[in-house]
């Protein structure tokens, strides 16, 4: 059977999560859930990024044991993803113990390779970034672009680095040859560039004096690890290295990130694994940023923050997959805010999803006696109808990716435009006063009943709950129960079922 193992970035953890750690993974989520129709073993993993200078600083300031308030802000992290409907198989918390132990074997190897060493380093460090900013990282006022409303620190101490220059060329060479492992493309010119000039040693520690929040370095008790360089060994430990029978999963491998992380996954990632000899993933893809509407960076002090939770409180979970799943662009960044949120809800899914379902229920309700009409044959303009809607589905699940997933996701509800199109043309409700046309009606009730099917089971990664929801109207079995390879096949919906109550899917929200 094929497999596939996709990660989300682990998140820092000295806040409350926010829409960008939502929004990759939800989207690892849907990817998974698709995967799984598609008839692949998938194993999907997130999780909480707990070292380092910032979780340290922010532990410090709640006043709490360091431990007390990991634990707290991770458990945070965990709810919101299992609110969101987030299938994960594993979530990985940097202070396991296993992945703890195995960040001390990683580095234990290094070593016996004689591939660390150590020196004096001085140096401008970003704690947002937690990295250490090359003159030509910073922007013209000297500040980090990501943070620049933190004061860069000025570093000067005695650290491990690993000599990443050497595999410089190999890794050039690794891009060339195989063009489809960062997606999209531009990433890839933004990766060339940075490797077309000599690569600065890689920090990998940090003293205990300055840092204590960390894996202690296997070779010196005096050192913490690098809060990167432990954070991107998550991707293997959570698959069980150096174990071999988990390891299985490693084979296929996707990570979906953030722009603002490229560097550390494309340069300093492959090159710790080529250094001891293990397989590259098999992809990488990258996403944009969500920003304000204007394009302005969310901040507190602009008042443009979308919280997560207050999107689910007012307009329910799926408004929020549906809104980021629809929404983000390849190759730019994507406007977000409660208005936006709003009106997409009001005219997709209210509007377009919901009205349908609840319009063609409640006739079906009256004049049919709440049961699937019973066509004696389909009139040929359903048939046609059925077979654009099976032809849209299939097209729109043969290969998504992350980047495809908004295509995706708009032929699926295009299909629910053409039906609403279609009812509106065919107007039963006006047909059915004439004599003699209760088999059309019936054949025009059927087509879309069942089309609302293929389109509900087609939602299923996207919308899961809202899938479940259509299918319990429409008396067949949630897709939730369901894992194994899936087809659309049109006209499998039973004549004469009883269908449930006409539900709102998509009630009113007064915000
Ligand atoms: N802990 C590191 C990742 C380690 S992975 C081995 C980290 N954490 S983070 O919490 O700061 O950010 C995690 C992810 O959130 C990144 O992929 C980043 O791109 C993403 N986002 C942060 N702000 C974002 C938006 N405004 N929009 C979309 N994604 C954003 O980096």
């Amino acid at each position: 059977m094929n497999t596939s193992y996709i990660t989300t970035p682990i998140y820092y953890v000295n806040g409350s999560p926010h829409i960008g750690h939502a929004h990759t993974t939800i989207m690892a989520d849907i990817l998974k859930r698709h995967r799984r129709m598609r008839g692949v073993s998938v194993f999907m993993t997130t999780g909480t990024d707990e070292h380092g200078q910032k979780n340290q600083e922010a532990a410090a300031a709640s006043g709490l044991p360091t431990m007390q308030y990991l634990d707290r802000q991770s458990g945070e992290f965990q709810a919101l993803f299992d609110r969101l409907g987030v299938d994960y198989d594993f979530f990985v918390r940097t202070t396991h113990p296993y992945h703890v132990q195995q960040v001390r074997h990683f580095e234990s190897l290094l070593h016996a390779k004689g591939l660390i060493e150590k020196k004096a380093y001085q140096g401008l460090y970003c704690t947002g970034c937690e990295q250490f900013k090359m003159e030509n990282d910073l922007s013209q006022e000297g500040r980090c672009p990501d943070h620049p409303s933190l004061e860069l620190e000025y570093t000067d101490e005695i650290n491990y680095f690993v000599r990443i220059e050497d595999f410089r060329p190999w890794l050039l060479e690794h891009l060339e040859t195989n063009p489809g492992w960062l997606q999209p493309e531009r990433y890839l010119n933004e990766v060339r560039q940075m490797l077309a000039a000599p690569l600065e040693d890689l920090c990998i520690s940090r003293p205990k004096s300055r840092v204590s929040l960390g894996v202690e370095l296997p070779f010196d008790t005096d050192y913490v690890t690098y809060v990167w360089f432990d954070a991107l060994i998550n991707y293997i430990t959570n698959v069980g290295w150096p174990d071999k029978d988990e390891f299985k999963w490693w084979r296929n491998a996707e990570h979906l990130i953030g722009k603002d992380i490229v560097k550390t996954h494309c340069i300093y990632w492959p090159i710790m694994l080529h250094a001891l000899d293990i397989e590259l993933p098999e992809r990488v893809s990258v996403h944009g940023y969500w920003v304000g509407p204007g394009g302005q960076k969310m901040s507190k002090t602009l008042g443009n923050v979308v919280d997560p939770v207050e999107v689910i409180e007012n307009f329910g979970v799926d408004a929020l997959r549906y809104y980021l799943a629809k929404n983000m662009r390849t190759n730019a960044d994507s406007q977000i805010s409660v208005d936006l949120i709003r009106q997409t809800y009001e005219s997709d899914l209210a509007n377009n999803l919901g009205n349908l379902l609840s319009r063609v229920v409640k006739f079906t309700a009256s004049r049919f006696d709440g049961k699937v009409p019973a066509p004696s044959e389909l009139h040929e303009d359903d048939k046609a109808l059925r077979d654009d809607i099976v032809a849209r589905m299939t097209q729109a699940f043969e290969k998504m990716d992350m980047h495809t997933i908004p295509n995706s996701l708009n032929r699926i509800m295009g299909a629910a435009s053409l039906m609403n199109e279609y009812v509106t043309a065919q107007a039963p409700w006006t047909l059915i006063k004439e004599d003699g046309q209760l088999d059309r009606v019936a054949s025009i009730l059927y087509a879309i009943l069942d089309g609302l099917r293929l389109v509900a089971e087609a939602l299923y990664p996207f919308m899961p709950s809202s899938t479940d929801r259509i299918l319990a109207v429409l008396a067949r079995p949630p897709m939730s129960a369901e894992s194994a390879m899936h087809e659309f096949t049109g006209g499998l919906l039973e004549p004469g079922g009883r269908l449930g109550e006409a539900v709102i899917l998509f009630p009113r929200v007064e915000v």
